[in-house]
């Protein structure tokens, strides 16, 4: 059976959707691309509906002519400040003599029974790991005897209100949103080896708005965040510092930004010629390297706390993997590895097939990841109830027959 997949990955710089064709078990050919400079998206939230419509709306319609295919339904990425996670912990009560579908699906129902507030949506239920009658690390309990069990899971919830805007907007584009991925999940399944996400790593993308992070350890997702700061803030930095306007702010970060001051020469100067002047400027290549070190450098910051404030901090023998936009910045692992004191690399999709040219870049790690997403339903993972715009009052808290339905293609 041929198995189409769609991505669209709405990022604060530009959207990009994506269709490929799922060939043998891990091969993605891309048939599909369409990539269009976002609009009325600022860190990671819709704040122009109509603007961010039409966005998309090109987006998909470059990737339907590219690919021959319409598109009705895709994955679609998801950031910004207003989503958050925590983690939970669900206990019930065997029901029979072994753990079945029924039993797993009211453990993870009684963990999402957590006080989630009615304006916020579950986006993501990842399992850690079960226990049976205290004993712990049991992946798959399904089968097993026992009288209490008990699941960890991590949930990930959004504003509601936001997550409907985002659902409109890609509706009104012709497409139904199949799922929400957090961005840092989606990049995770590209950039992270299998080795990495068992000893424990963080990933890192570092993108235009925002800088959206996933810590993994033992092989399943344990904390995520996301910070409303990326690579646009440094263009920003350079058109303040250097009185620029943003667009030419944009091209010398991209053209001569470097991210770690001390290496580069105090006398190395470029010239610019700033819009409606007739002379060039000399810029200092250092002065621009601090203004962006300063930024950047902030940003690991702000990670590292984050990463401490989780408790996972000892946790990460693997280090961080660094990607999207600002992780092309050069310099910028080195300067990483200063901050945080722990091992870290860069990494980008690689071994795609078909449409790639653009996307071997780690700009596209999560537009890509919404596509491995797509391939393989997620061990550890269930969105429930995604579809809906809000629960009414008594209504289970999980739909039981989907779960149980879900849950069916996934365990033997
Ligand atoms: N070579 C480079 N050096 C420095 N910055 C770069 C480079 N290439 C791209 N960027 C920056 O990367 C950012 C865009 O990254 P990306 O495409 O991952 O963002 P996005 O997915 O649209 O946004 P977000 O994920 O934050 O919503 C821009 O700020 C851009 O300036
Ligand atoms: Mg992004």
């Amino acid at each position: 059976m041929e198995e189409i997949v769609v991505g669209i990955d709405v990022g604060t710089t530009k959207i990009c959707t994506l269709v490929a064709r799922v060939e043998d078990e891990d091969v993605l050919r891309i048939l599909g691309v369409g990539i269009e400079p976002s609009n009325g998206i600022r860190k990671g939230i819709i704040v122009d509906l109509d603007a961010a419509s039409y966005a998309i709306t090109r987006s998909v319609e470059r990737a339907e002519q590219s690919s021959g295919i319409e598109i009705a339904s895709a994955l679609v990425s998801m950031a910004g400040a207003h989503v958050s996670s925590i983690n939970s912990r669900g206990v019930v009560a065997i029901s029979g003599e072994v753990v079945d579908d029924y039993d797993i699906t009211r453990a993870l129902e009684s963990a999402r029974a957590v006080a989630i507030p009615h304006n916020r949506e579950v986006i993501h239920i990842v399992q850690r790991g079960f226990s049976i009658d205290g004993q712990d690390g049991i992946r798959s309990p399904n089968g097993m005897h026992g009288y209490r069990l008990e699941v960890e899971t991590h949930i990930i919830t959004a504003a509601a209100a936001t997550i409907e805007n985002l659902r409109q907007c890609v509706g009104a584009a012709g497409v139904e949103v199949q799922q929400f991925v957090l961005n840092p999940l989606a990049s995770a399944e590209v950039v992270l080896t299998e080795n990495e996400r068992q000893m424990g790593a963080a990933v890192c993308d570092i993108g235009g708005g925002t800088t959206d992070m996933a810590i993994y350890v033992d092989g399943k997702v344990w904390h995520t965040m996301v910070l409303a700061v990326g690579g646009n803030h440094v263009t920003a930095d350079i058109a303040h510092g250097l009185r620029l306007p943003v667009a030419q702010a944009e091209e010398i970060k991209l053209q001569q930004g470097y991210a770690l001051r001390a290496e580069v020469g105090a006398e190395d100067y470029f010239s610019i010629r700033p819009f409606g002047e007739d002379k060039p400027v000399q810029i200092n290549r250092q002065e621009l390297a601090h203004i962006i070190e300063a930024r950047v450098e902030e940003i690991f910051e702000l990670s590292l706390q984050e990463i401490k404030r989780s408790g996972y901090d000892g946790l990460l023998p693997a280090g961080m993997i660094l990607t999207g936009g600002t992780s092309a910045l050069e310099g910028i692992r080195k300067l990483a590895t200063e901050v945080l004191g722990f091992p870290v690399r860069t990494a980008q999709p690689e071994n795609l097939v078909g449409m790639v040219d653009q996307l071997h870049s780690p700009a596209y790690s999560t537009s890509v990841g919404l596509l491995r997403w797509a391939m393989k339903i997620h061990e550890n993972e269930i969105a429930f109830n995604q579809g809906r715009k809000s629960r009414a009052k008594g209504e289970p808290l999980m739909n039981l027959d989907a779960a149980k339905n879900w849950l069916k293609r996934l365990l033997p």
